[in-house]
């Protein structure tokens, strides 16, 4: 299968930092279909040579084991090209369509890696060009819009241009290893899907933390803030699929149809439920791994005494039969002692206690970052001391050790699927809109009302307050468990 792959935004951070080097190790794994050519459009006047020397360059960032050796790159490297385009201008797409056309790849791919302010002119101009045959997809990069209005403005404009079986929004989250390993998990064993519900399990707690700070994207996420940054797309797609139900079959739409009930069906905030069981705090200067880091306000580019959100923690349910009660606690954060992403389902107590030693619940953590695992925590006697005496242990998965030398990064599995047209990995416009539907009054009510930001030092684990919201219910968040 021929393909043309067209990154928008050619030159830009995601396309050379993120971008490349996943192309780079589908190339390097043979993965990569045979027959491509990837286009990088951007508006400096560049040769194939100059923009395959920029690329080179720029990886020497890359961490050394995922770096070309000099004869790697030389043969990927001849699957470069550049194109200079003026994306305003309707004779630069049909000088597009035209190269395009010369070949005329099975597939084409349009990733849209710039600001997402342009994908409407961008849309538009690529539908007027006629650029959106039957053989065309477009991926488009988060942020897809920043409210409700604006996100569905921007599928409207996708809409009219494509169907949206040929529209891939990216959530990189789903690509990660572990997260297709949940479908996995609950849908290729029968061991779990009995004790997935609201009889057995207790409480979910989905925890993306960062340790890193907001670096020099000052400006970019002051306008953004954790819950537009993390929870309305990431946080929520890894409830969705920890909730849903068992789709039918595999296919895409069986999957996401399951995911929008789940959105559906998640408790609507109010006003008054917002300012119980929503949390927002910012990073003051801290240390995190022994190094003195200073904070939000006094990072570049944040504007002073900014009231931007670099932490959020809330409680939530999902309102049907197998979920009914159960809360979904949801936290992320920049700066906090750990880069650490789990998911953790705290199965419920024991109905009747005969040992002495009282019983630690049964978990289940599904270890997103730094490593890719699952633990299962049970309790057992150690056999040393009295007969009785009982001892929590854990049953480790650890999928690297598992599948050595086959883990697909986010973005590598991401593209590759846009290529091959599988859709189970990307958002449907109908999820993402809901998800925004749902933040919504979060975001309005923290609007009309910023005195409920808090603070927390950096290199901690967010504000007290994070703590006291999952003790409310005879809780406690893995880390003080
Ligand atoms: C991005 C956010 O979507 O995800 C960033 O915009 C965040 O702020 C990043 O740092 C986290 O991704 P990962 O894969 O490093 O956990």
């Amino acid at each position: 299968m021929s393909f043309d792959l067209v990154f928008f935004g050619g030159t830009g951070d995601l396309t050379w930092r993120k971008l490349m080097p996943a192309l780079f190790q589908a190339f390097r794994h043979g993965k990569l279909p045979e027959g491509g050519r990837i286009l990088a459009v951007a508006r400096d006047d560049r040769s194939d040579e100059a923009y395959r020397e920029f690329i080179h360059d720029r990886f020497a960032e890359v961490e050394s084991s995922k770096r070309p050796s000099d004869e790697e790159f030389a043969r990927f490297a001849a699957l470069l090209h550049y194109r200079r385009m003026d994306l305003s201008h309707p004779e630069d797409y049909a000088g597009l369509k035209e190269w395009l056309d010369t070949r005329g790849a099975d597939t084409v791919v349009l990733y849209l890696a710039t600001s997402p302010y342009l994908f409407p002119v961008i849309c538009e101009q690529l539908g007027a060009a006629g650029l959106n045959g039957p053989q065309v997809r477009v991926v488009l990069e988060k942020p897809l819009g920043h409210d409700l209005a604006s996100a569905r403005e921007i599928n409207r404009v996708v809409r009219s241009v494509f169907s949206e079986r040929q529209a891939f929004r990216i959530d990189h989250y789903l690509g990660k290893p572990s997260v297709q390993n949940l479908m996995a998990l609950r849908f290729a064993n029968a061991l779990f899907e009995p004790l997935w519900r609201r009889e057995s399990i207790a409480n979910i707690q989905i925890t993306l933390a960062e340790s890193i700070g907001v670096g020099t994207r000052g400006d970019f996420y002051d306008k953004t803030g954790a819950l537009r940054d993390m929870v309305q797309n990431h946080a929520l797609q890894l409830l969705t699929m920890i909730a849903m139900e068992p789709p039918s079959t595999n296919d895409a739409d069986a999957i996401r149809d399951e995911k929008l009930k789940v959105l559906k069906s998640l408790k609507p905030f109010t006003p008054e439920s917002v300012a119980r069981d929503v949390l927002r705090g910012q990073y003051k200067a801290g240390s995190v791994g022994g190094q003195a880091v200073p904070g939000y306000l006094d990072e570049v580019k944040v504007p002073p005494g900014s009231s931007c959100e670099t932490f959020v923690a809330l409680r939530t349910e999902v309102q049907n039969w197998r979920w009914a009660g159960v809360p979904f606690y949801l936290r992320t954060g920049k700066r906090l002692a750990a880069r650490d992403a789990q998911i953790v389902i705290n199965f419920r107590e024991v109905p009747h206690p005969i040992f002495p030693t009282a019983s630690l619940p049964n978990k289940l953590v599904i270890k997103l970052q730094p490593e890719d695992g699952l633990e299962l925590h049970l309790m057992a006697a150690k056999g040393s001391g009295p007969s009785d005496q009982l001892s929590p242990v854990q049953l480790d998965l650890d999928f690297d050790r598992a599948f050595p030398s086959e883990r697909v990064g986010a973005y590598e599995r991401l593209l590759l699927d846009a290529i091959a047209g599988r859709l189970n990995l990307f958002v449907r416009s109908d999820e993402q809109e809901q998800a925004w539907r749902w933040v919504e009054p979060i975001l309005d009510a923290w609007s009309r009302d910023a005195t409920g930001l808090r603070t927390y030092a950096a290199g901690s684990w967010g504000p007290a307050a994070a703590s006291a919201l999952v003790a409310r219910d005879g809780f406690a968040w893995a880390e003080e468990q």
